[in-house]
């Protein structure tokens, strides 16, 4: 008795003994710590002072049943149950406990508790975090759909309708009781359909694969960017690059050219910035890029928008590839963009 005494005493598992009518006659210190107070007090005390008693508990006149079948056991073992524990300053916490003799007809019965208080924690935010990933696969569902949709529209609208009137008019052509200038009047228009329509055919798949990324490379990518983008909104814009810093996999480079397609959509629709500039450079293995506007500069509230997609998007990339990234308000004004991208495995 008194080895097993000096083992409760030690162990680091909280354990209670109390008889039938709930009242403790034995607590190690391990249980004394976990509800704030000391041995002696507990003892002698209604285990109802640390424990909750169910809600429903003591209507048929019995004594408290703290540890019973029902909702809430723990589910693990079937002596297991959850229970509130009550500390000594009124904090109530989870805890998991054991019981053993209960029902064994001994005069008392023993449980050893564990506070759950981290573990349950962590499962909440396990939780948070499976719901915020199932809200960002919804509304990757939702882009996809509608990018679809755009191109569609595009497709449709714009190459559908330009063929449509190439048929007509080689219809017109092939009719051919016109007079020599009709018909070369008919094939001047029809020439400028047809170029129109390749212009066309050409924004949309670079729209959708930049051409320049598989051809020419990140650099002369990002090049056309900043080309575009000037010659879209006459904002003067600098790019700082070396293109043999630039010679990136394939997955780096999609990654870069989309965060900076972002950054410069965001600038035209957000910013009212009247200067750009992009600097990305190489210091050992990592990539440094920088993108500042002069605009009117990002809130932080901005950033906590639920509908926007294009920052997180930003950080999603930049994470992927274990790299980080900053956004935040510049001096004197405007928004600037921080990122280091580690290359190790993407260098070609
Ligand atoms: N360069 C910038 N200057 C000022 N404000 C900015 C800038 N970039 C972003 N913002 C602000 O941050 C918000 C969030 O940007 P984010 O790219 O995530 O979403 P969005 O551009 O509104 O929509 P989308 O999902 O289509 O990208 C923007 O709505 C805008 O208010
Ligand atoms: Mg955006």
């Amino acid at each position: 008795m008194q080895a097993s005494r000096q083992i409760v005493n030690q162990v680091s598992e909280a354990i209670i003994s109390a008889d039938q009518s709930n009242t403790i006659v034995m607590a190690n210190p391990a249980a004394a710590t976990l509800f704030g107070t000391s041995v002696e007090h507990m003892v002698g005390r209604p285990l109802g002072q640390y424990i909750e008693a169910p809600v429903d508990a003591g209507d048929d006149g019995q004594p408290v049943d703290y540890f019973r079948p029902g909702p809430g056991r723990a589910g693990r073992r079937a002596t297991d149950y959850t229970v509130t524990g009550v500390r000594v300053d009124g904090e109530r916490f989870p805890i998991e406990g054991s019981v053993s003799g209960a029902d064994t007809g001994t005069p008392f019965y023993t449980v050893v508790l564990r506070d759950v208080s981290e573990r349950r924690r962590v499962q909440e935010k396990l939780t948070r975090s499976h719901d915020q990933l199932r809200q960002l696969s919804a509304a990757l569902q939702t882009i996809r759909e509608e990018e679809r949709t755009h191109i569609a529209r595009e497709l449709h609208d714009d190459l559908g309708q330009l063929l449509a009137s190439l048929r007509m008019d080689l219809t017109l052509l092939q009719q051919a009781d016109g007079t020599p200038r009709d018909s070369l009047r008919l094939m001047r228009g029809m020439e400028d359909n047809l170029l129109t329509a390749i212009a066309s055919l050409r924004r949309i798949a670079t729209n959708l694969r930049p051409r320049a990324l598989d051809e020419g490379g990140l650099y002369f990518a990002l090049q056309g960017l900043r080309d575009d983008f000037v010659e879209r909104y006459a904002i003067p814009t600098t790019l700082l690059a070396d293109e043999a810093e630039l010679r990136l996999d394939d997955a780096a480079s999609t990654a870069i050219f989309r965060i900076v397609q972002e950054a410069l959509t965001n600038i035209a629709r957000h910013a009212e910035a009247t200067r750009v500039m992009m600097n990305l450079f190489r210091l050992n293995s990592d990539l440094l890029i920088t993108i500042r506007d002069d605009g009117r500069g990002i809130r932080p509230k901005d950033m906590e928008k639920a509908e926007s997609l294009g920052l997180i998007g930003m950080r999603e990339r930049v994470w992927a590839m274990k790299g980080e990234i900053t956004i935040a308000a510049d001096e004197p004004h405007g928004t600037r963009i921080d990122i280091m991208l580690p290359l190790h495995g993407h260098l070609v």
